[in-house]
């Protein structure tokens, strides 16, 4: 019969069709995956991550918490170490909003200015902005050691200028951070200041100048991965230039992330971000899982190998060929000794790029370079120290963990008050590893001012060599509850596919299977039976699935409809 060939025929088909389909399914799942999230990460100006990349306004508030350090006993220095009291935390609401954002296709990167506003919030803070503060006098400490090599004229003149002073001074907390208090030191330098690219900063504060300014960050440019997801997030230009002109060469490279995106497939190796606060990169280790919402997530942090002062690592040939030109070979091997002599060569190496899995270098690769030396100009410091005096105009600004975690004890020995505890003063980024998507981030860094004695500036004959804390702050985000479900949803994709590619491949042999059966039966009941067929077959238990599937497409037209119908409400 024409009629009841054709139906078979058509489902054959149909089950042939559904068979193939379920198995590509199957089998290109990670192809279809990897396609959904390059369309669905890559930043463009209709993405979904755009809106929120572009102002943080509307995700719950990054949150700012700064503690600062009360120095209880400023008039005995020397006598006693220093005793400091935290005081904290103050905390502010952060929101973050990108200026001037340029796409540019050709090199599938994108440039922005950012801008970051913070409000202060009373109700989450332990203590008011008008609390008073004993702080090291960072101005003078500054001007003190900004002009250390200069003629003994110049030196004597601050003498004479810092006579009547302190080592310290009495602000409040808003003078502090965000206001700023006008020193007449600053006023003076500002006169002598030639050099253009150096702000001319008329009060000082530790965030003075900062609230609301797209400029203080400097300018980006950051891949989209478009093209290539891979790529995502990774700053390829600061300041219009691939480098930065505060380090040595390689070390001034500028490489890792701008620190909002992450290439999806993270693996346990080390993730690099770029830090515009510290004009460096940092290097972040793998430590374990850790789980926000049920999602898995992978959890880096800040250690040795960013706050040692003798890590090793092989730079690309063409970065690292630069190296000597730059230093005098003396230096070169003064720093190699000391290394050595710490017993940190194979310990504290860095493999962070290079595709090799040896962690130990050859002594005679002219590659591997150690980046202790790489970031230290003349002075190197002690483990757990990053030297960013001229991040910040010269100012002896250094950069550690809270409260010295993870740093050379001696440092934490010359002064008292500090406890540190991984718990509250590590810096970590966590990553769900699929997606790259992060789940946590806890930035947490420490200011320090390093004082030092002077032969020749009064105010500074006998103070001990110490470097001492100033302020900490903890910026945290974490993915809220709702993105967490969606996240997940994400993520449950692969098995999605998978499941219905097995469904759809089932069903397929089965119709396929049930047209071969009819057929067969249709053969030898051609004639005494025409088309009773579908009646027969109901009253067959054991063709139960196959024989509903034929009821409902014998009733209806649009077949492929309520077939697929069928097919997702069965499971
Ligand atoms: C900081 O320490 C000084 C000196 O001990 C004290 O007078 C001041 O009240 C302290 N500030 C706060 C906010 O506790
Ligand atoms: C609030 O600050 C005081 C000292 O100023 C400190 O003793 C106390 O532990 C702080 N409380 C919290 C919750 O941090
Ligand atoms: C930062 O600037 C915003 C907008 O100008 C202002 O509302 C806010 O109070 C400022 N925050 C601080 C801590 O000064
Ligand atoms: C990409 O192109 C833009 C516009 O020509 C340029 O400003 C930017 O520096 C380029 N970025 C890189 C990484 O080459
Ligand atoms: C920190 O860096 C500055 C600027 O390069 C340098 O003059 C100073 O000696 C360094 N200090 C230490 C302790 O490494
Ligand atoms: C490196 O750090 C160690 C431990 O803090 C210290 O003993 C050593 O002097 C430092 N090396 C240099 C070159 O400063």
């Amino acid at each position: 019969m024409r009629p009841w060939t054709n139906k078979s025929l058509g489902l054959g088909i149909l089950g042939l069709f559904l068979v193939a389909l379920g198995i590509s399914l199957c089998v290109l799942r990670p192809i279809f995956f990897h396609h959904i999230l390059q369309k669905g990460l890559a930043l463009s100006s209709t993405s979904n991550s755009f809106k929120i990349w572009s102002d943080t306004s509307d995700l719950p508030p990054l949150i700012f918490k700064v503690y600062i350090f009360n120095w209880t006993n400023p008039e005995q220095l020397g006598i006693e170490k220093p005793h400091l009291d935290q005081l904290g935390p103050y905390c502010f609401r952060e929101v973050r909003q990108k200026d001037n954002i340029t796409f540019h296709h050709e090199n599938k990167t994108v440039s922005y200015l950012q801008r970051r506003l913070w409000y202060f919030d009373a109700k989450q803070s332990n203590g008011s902005l008008n609390d008073i503060v004993n702080h090291l006098d960072v101005v003078a400490a500054s001007a003190a050691h900004k002009i250390r090599y200069w003629d003994y004229d110049w030196q004597k003149t601050l003498s004479v200028i810092l006579s009547t002073r302190k080592l310290y001074t009495r602000k409040t907390v808003d003078e502090l951070l965000f206001t700023g208090y006008s020193d007449g030191i600053l006023t003076m330098g500002k006169m002598m200041v030639t050099d253009p690219d150096i702000p001319a900063f008329d009060r000082f504060g530790w965030f003075y100048m900062r609230n609301g300014s797209a400029e203080f960050d400097g300018h980006f440019n950051m891949e989209t991965g478009e093209g290539d997801i891979g790529q995502l997030g990774i700053l390829r230009k600061w300041n219009y230039k691939d480098t930065t002109k505060y380090h040595k060469n390689p070390c001034n490279v500028i490489e890792g992330s701008a620190g909002e995106f992450w290439p999806p497939g993270r693996t346990k190796d080390d993730i690099t971000l770029f830090s515009a606060d510290l004009c460096r990169p940092l290097f972040y280790e793998y430590e374990g899982t850790t789980s926000h919402f049920g999602i898995e997530g992978y959890r880096y942090t800040i250690g040795k190998k960013t706050l040692g002062n003798a890590t090793r690592r092989r730079f690309p040939h063409d970065q690292a060929k630069f190296f000597e030109q730059t230093t005098t070979t003396e230096d070169f091997f003064v720093a190699e000794h000391s290394a050595e002599m710490t017993g940190s060569t194979t310990e504290n190496t860095y493999n962070g790029h290079s595709s090799e899995n040896t962690d130990v270098y050859s002594d005679n690769d002219p590659d591997v370079i150690n980046m202790g030396n790489c970031y230290c100009n003349g002075e190197c410091t002690p483990s757990g120290l990053l030297n960013i005096t001229l991040c910040r105009y010269g100012a002896p600004v250094f950069i550690s963990l809270p409260h010295f975690h993870k740093a050379d004890p001696a440092v934490l020995n010359a002064v008292e008050g500090l406890r540190p505890n991984d718990k509250e003063h590590s810096f970590s980024i966590t990553l769900e590893p699929t997606t790259g998507i992060p789940l946590e981030v806890s930035a947490a860094l420490q200011a320090n001012v390093h004082l030092h004695s002077s032969e020749i500036v009064g105010l500074y004959n006998n103070v001990p060599n110490i470097y001492m804390p100033m302020i900490w702050f903890k910026l945290k985000a974490q993915v809220t509850e709702e993105m967490a479900s969606n996240l997940r949803i994400l993520l449950a994709l692969p098995i999605v596919m998978l499941c219905s590619g097995i469904i759809m491949t089932i069903v397929g042999l089965c119709l396929i299977g049930a047209v071969a059966l009819l057929s067969l039966f249709g053969k030898k009941r051609r004639i005494p039976q025409t088309d009773a067929t579908t009646e027969k077959m109901v009253d067959n238990p054991e063709k139960k699935t196959e024989m509903v599937f034929m009821d409902k497409m014998g009733n209806n037209e649009d077949d492929n409809v309520k077939s697929d119908r069928r097919l997702y409400a069965k499971p």
